[in-house]
């Protein structure tokens, strides 16, 4: 008979798990958990589940019916409606981290064209796909399963075509898969002045000239991370992303009507509800530490579903890699009643040091003066 450990099922009298060879088993495939999946696999293979004090934690914490807040920007050209939207931004960047912005305007064709287009991707010939698939992060296009997976404790229920600029900052539209090639450069065109519209916003929250976030370069670079969740068979047992916050500045996303986002606010799961048209914004970490913790990054992560495939799109503000700016406290946001307490670094090694963790792990620590 088998045992059940800390571990999960052992098995009794089989040998001795070997994740890692399952783990680069499951990477050889170069189809990530949508071939798992297509191939005909109707149990959760044993690198995807979480460890059991996560399941047991997660068994306790109640899920509750709040609203993440959503901001409308339809008034944002009329003085009254941009302070209103400006005070709005500051309190949900304060107590939440995160809101969702309706009446931006991007279209809904846009929206859904971008969605479909990624959608696409996933689910084309897996020759086309693998010969994508790559570890290597200075490619602007990486298909992939799994950022993190050989550093993390368990693996999660994704796979995802990343756009990363960070290295180059530039786009180089040759280079994105012809399948959604067009609707990407329309999207990320459009999402990116949309981006600058927030930077402005947040400026102004914080007491910033309003290009201010815009001259540190917050949004030279970035990386789209185009996700894909394919229907998993037992959604109790694993995560389509694991507890985590961003390590960006600001963060967009795009999520279709599956949902399955949830955010931690006072210590309680908040789905983050899909509306048509909305786009969800959250504050990362840099933008954090550059607030000295007046606005927030918060925990957030997505549940497997058995229902699908859920598809998303998050475009993170990360900055340029080559920058030899230094980021840390705003200085005119300081004062001998609010002293820094991050140091100031470069993204470079700030990036190198978030890739060789496993997504979630307790981040500011490393920084803290
Ligand atoms: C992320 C993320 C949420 C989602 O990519 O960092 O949190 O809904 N994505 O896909
Ligand atoms: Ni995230």
């Amino acid at each position: 008979m088998g045992t059940i450990s800390m571990d999960g099922y052992t098995g009794g009298a089989q040998p001795e798990y070997d994740r890692m060879k399952e783990v680069k088993a499951f990477d050889d495939t170069k189809t990530g958990v949508k071939g798992l999946v297509d191939s005909g696999t109707k149990i959760v293979p044993k690198m995807f589940i979480r460890p059991c004090h996560e399941l047991e934690e997660d068994l306790k914490r109640p899920c509750v019916k709040l609203q993440v807040p959503v901001i409308n920007l339809e008034e944002i050209g009329n003085k009254n409606g941009y302070e209103e939207i400006v005070k709005q931004v500051l309190d949900a960047s304060e107590k939440w981290g995160f809101f969702q912005v309706v009446n931006h305007g991007i279209s809904m064709e846009v929206l859904n064209n971008m969605l479909q287009g990624i959608r696409m991707f996933h689910e084309q010939d897996d020759e086309v796909k693998k010969k994508l698939y790559t570890r290597d992060r200075t490619n602007q296009v990486l298909y992939q399963s799994n950022f993190d997976l050989y550093v993390s404790r368990a693996a999660n229920w994704r796979d995802t075509l990343a756009v990363d600029t960070t290295y180059s900052g530039h786009l180089d539209p040759k280079e994105l898969p012809e399948i959604c090639r067009d609707v990407m450069l329309e999207y990320y065109n459009q999402v990116l002045k949309l981006s600058d519209v927030l930077l402005e916003l947040l400026s102004v929250a914080l007491g910033l000239k309003p290009d201010y976030l815009k001259e540190m370069d917050c949004s030279k670079g970035w990386t789209a991370v185009n996700h894909y969740y394919p229907v998993c068979p037992a959604p109790d047992l694993t995560l389509g992303i694991s507890k985590h916050s961003d390590p960006t500045f600001l963060t967009l996303l795009l999520q279709d009507q599956i949902g399955g986002l949830q955010v931690l606010y006072e210590d309680q799961w908040v789905d983050v509800q899909p509306i048509p048209g909305a786009l969800v914004v959250n504050i990362g970490d840099i933008l954090q530490m550059m607030s000295n913790d007046k606005i927030k990054s918060v925990y957030h992560r997505v549940m497997a579903n058995q229902v699908g495939p859920r598809v998303s799109v998050a475009l993170f503000l990360k900055g340029l890699l080559s920058s030899p700016k230094l980021y840390g406290p705003i200085k005119q946001l300081l004062s001998e009643d609010n002293p820094a307490i991050y140091q100031e670094f470069t993204l470079n090694p700030y990036n190198t040091h978030f890739y060789s963790r496993p997504l979630g792990e307790p981040r500011f620590q490393y920084y803290k003066l």
